[in-house]
């Protein structure tokens, strides 16, 4: 799939999100190992630390619909600079997708792609649960 098509899901979802406390609005897509795309956005609360971000609710969506893993994800934020995934996200990326490319993109046409094993090195995952 081409980067272009993941990152336009990402602007599109990006429109949804509900960043009322932040104002920081955040879209993702994914591309499962089936080809089709998920697409997500952060998901705030009154109660802050219940936030999900946008990155997360797309993996989600995908697992619910069955995928197993995932090709590559898109990142768009508004940000000059571009902006990558949180801490947490990175953990989930690495448990669903591996060492898939991470587009960054913002609403300029910036983009940028780096690898999940440059955002995540030595990561923690199951290998180690054996
Ligand atoms: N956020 C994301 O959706 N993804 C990230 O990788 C960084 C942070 C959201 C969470 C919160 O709604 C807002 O951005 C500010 O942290």
């Amino acid at each position: 799939m081409e980067i272009k098509e993941l990152i336009n899901a990402a602007i599109e979802a990006r429109e949804n999100a509900y960043a009322p406390y932040s104002n920081f609005q955040v879209g993702a897509a994914v591309e499962g190992e089936s080809g089709d795309i998920y697409i997500g956005c952060n998901v705030e609360s009154a109660s802050y630390g219940l936030t999900v971000c946008a990155e997360r609710v797309a993996i989600w969506k995908g697992i619910s619909r069955g995928e197993k893993r995932f090709k590559q994800i898109a990142v768009v934020v508004d940000t000059e600079e571009l902006t990558p995934p949180c801490g947490v996200c990175r953990q989930i990326i690495w448990e669903f997708c591996g060492d898939v490319p991470v587009i960054l993109s913002n609403l300029h046409g910036n983009t940028e792609t780096i690898m999940m094993s440059e955002l995540l090195p030595r990561a923690f995952d199951s290998k180690f649960l054996k």
